[in-house]
């Protein structure tokens, strides 16, 4: 399988997630949910970047400074994690839902970007052969705990 798919196929697993997180937040109760819903997508969410970055961004850093996109990536990411990190802290129920809405429309956003213009470029930029060797790693990385 290619690096490609398989950050799809991950992709897929987190709008399934988002969906679910849009419609069941707005009638949550405690501040105590919303936190462990948003520490659920904190967790998911970094062992994909890990895997991303660790993978996937280094072997494309070249095409990167071709669009000059590098820098935007990675501070919507920055964003999306100190928006989780502000959930932990809130003391208002309204105000961590309306911050966890957020961090999943923002996340949305990002994926479509990558879905849209990073893998795309991937495919172009590094040969299949390539492609599919970053797949294997991807397997083998995901058997494994990330820390
Ligand atoms: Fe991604």
């Amino acid at each position: 399988m290619k690096i490609t798919d398989a950050l799809f196929a991950e992709h897929v697993v987190f709008h399934n997630m988002f969906d679910h997180i849009e419609a069941t937040a707005p009638g949550l109760k405690t501040l105590a949910e919303i936190k462990c819903l948003a520490t659920l997508v904190e967790k998911l969410l970094e062992a994909h970047s890990y895997t991303e970055d660790k993978l996937f961004i280094g072997p494309l850093e070249h095409c990167f400074e071709q669009i000059g996109q590098r820098e935007t990536f990675h501070q919507e990411y920055e964003q999306i994690e100190q928006n989780l990190e502000l959930i932990q802290r809130a003391k208002q129920l309204k105000q961590a839902r309306l911050l966890l809405l957020g961090v999943v429309l923002a996340s949305r956003k990002h994926f479509d970007k990558e879905e849209r213009i990073v893998f795309p470029m991937a495919e172009q930029c590094l040969s299949s052969r390539t492609l599919v060797a970053l797949g294997h790693k991807w397997r083998a990385q995901r058997q494994l705990p990330t820390r």
